[in-house]
């Protein structure tokens, strides 16, 4: 396998992490490297890697939209989604997947089998670039309503063309959409080290109800913790990360990695 991930910059990306890690599990030959391109020699540091014989590569920020335009095709999420993280190259020609949506259902699959996304009351706090993937994701897993809150209120009515479930809450009411919730799930950065906290009370949250946060340092967040502290069931955020990259292992080497204890320890490290 010859893969990696291209953003500006990169240093930061745990991908090189993960399957360099899955490569040596499966002992599987190959290279995963981080990939820097500028924005102003994107098409140019493209090409580069098709005539490098890459099997393909992972897209992060700021690429993620304009990679499409050199994508000889893209599958359904991808194009719903507006966005491609993930690049099979074939003959030369690009092929544009978007996981981010696989990776939070499997996250939460793996983490509570016995949750059933179907008929389910969703509450998602944000209208970010994550917060489009999760909604796709639970209108495709069945879910029966979504309540969707963000602090910029016109994003999250963006957002509407995604799913005919969705029922837009006012950020200052947040707290009254917890009522009759079955999963509360936080895309916003709120909660990360460094940044403000979610000011959200839990009260009305019902005590069957699933708390997951996409915020992963710290891996137990304010939100995490509170939830716990009231009896709710919790998923942590580290598993979407690490179930989104699976496909992408996949489709260049021909095996569905698994995510181990050995694997989320490495990349909490
Ligand atoms: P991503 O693509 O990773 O989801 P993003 O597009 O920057 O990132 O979205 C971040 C989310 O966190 C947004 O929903 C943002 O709310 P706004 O749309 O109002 O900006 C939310 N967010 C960030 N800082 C916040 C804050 N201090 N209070 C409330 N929401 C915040």
């Amino acid at each position: 396998m010859k893969a990696g991930v291209i953003g500006f910059p990169i240093s930061h990306s745990k991908s090189p992490l993960i399957h360099g890690y899955w490569l040596r599990r499966y002992t599987i030959t190959g290279t995963y490297e981080p990939i820097e391109i500028h924005p102003d020699a994107f098409e140019q540091g493209v090409e580069d890697l098709i005539e490098r014989g890459l099997d393909g590569f992972n897209v992060t920020i700021p690429h993620k939209e304009n990679i499409i335009g050199l994508c000889h095709q893209i599958d359904d999420t991808a194009r719903i989604l507006g966005a491609v993280n993930t690049v099979v190259i074939k003959d030369k020609k690009l092929y544009g997947q978007n996981t981010d949506g696989f990776g939070f259902i499997e996250n939460i699959k793996s983490a509570q089998p016995k949750f059933d996304f179907t008929h389910k009351n969703a509450v998602v706090l944000g209208a970010g670039g994550a917060a489009r993937a999760i909604i796709h994701a639970l209108d495709k897993a069945g879910v029966h309503k979504i309540i969707l809150t963000n602090r910029t209120q016109t994003r999250a009515e963006n957002l509407k063309e995604l799913s005919d479930k969705i029922e837009i809450c006012a950020w200052e009411n947040r707290m009254e959409a917890l009522a009759g919730c079955d999963l509360l799930v936080n895309t916003t950065s709120l909660g990360m080290t460094g940044k403000p906290g979610l000011e959200l009370d839990l009260g009305a949250l019902p005590a069957s109800a699933l708390v997951n946060d996409i915020v992963y340092a710290p891996l137990m967040t304010p939100l995490l913790s509170a939830a716990q502290a009231q009896g709710n069931n919790i998923v942590t955020g580290i598993g979407m990360l690490l179930h989104q990259a699976r496909p992408a292992f996949a489709a260049w080497t021909g095996v569905m990695p698994e995510v181990d204890d050995k694997i989320m320890a490495e990349v909490l490290a």
